[in-house]
């Protein structure tokens, strides 16, 4: 069942006091992802949820580096493109930036501006969500080269953090902690 594959999934999870930082607890999809099952598991559950919840996507965007892990499978599974959104001067041709904050560091991220169709409906994929930084920028993006976020799509959230709270529109995380 959906249960006991989502309990597979986060028995496998790293958990990794005061990494990267000092008072961080870091969690780690990587265990996850080294084992066979939950990696079947894993796309399960994704596929399952956006397949209910949000038939009308169009294309999967991931974030830079750990939400590449998921787009591509996505977008593979439900038969649409993928996007990424990466960390600055990687993307080529015209892009758009912006700066944000996440739980640990600062960064800026971009887009290619011919990523996305006018009017199309994106899911936007990531690991985790901690203080939603990363995922109110990647919508900020998103909406600048003229897509519809139809929900932000997350493995694991910090829900300590709230950073829902900073996000519009339908958000979805597997597993709470
Ligand atoms: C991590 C994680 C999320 C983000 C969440 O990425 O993969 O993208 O932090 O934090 P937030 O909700 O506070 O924004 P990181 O920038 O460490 O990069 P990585 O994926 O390249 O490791
Ligand atoms: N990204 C931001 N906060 C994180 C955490 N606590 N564990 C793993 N990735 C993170």
């Amino acid at each position: 069942s959906a249960e006991e594959k989502l309990d597979y999934v986060k028995s496998k999870i790293g958990e990794y006091p005061n990494f990267p930082k000092e008072g961080i607890l870091f969690r780690d999809i990587f265990g996850a992802l080294t084992d066979a099952k939950a990696c079947v598991y894993l796309r399960d559950l994704l596929v399952e949820h956006i397949r209910q919840s949000v038939p009308e996507a169009e294309i999967i965007v991931g974030l830079d580096s750990r939400g590449f892990l998921f787009n591509l499978l996505l977008a593979t599974e439900l038969g649409v493109g993928c996007a990424p959104i990466r960390k600055k001067g990687k993307l080529p041709g015209e892009v758009v930036s912006v700066e944000y904050e996440l739980e640990y560091s600062s960064d800026t991220f971009e887009i290619q501006r011919n990523a996305i169709a006018p009017g199309q409906k994106v899911v936007v994929v990531d690991d985790l969500l901690a203080t939603g930084g990363s995922l109110a920028a990647a919508a900020e993006l998103v909406r600048k080269v003229g897509g519809v976020v139809v929900e932000s799509l997350v493995v694991l959230e910090l829900v300590g953090l709230e950073g829902r709270k900073r996000l519009d529109g339908k958000v979805h995380s597997l597993i709470k902690y």
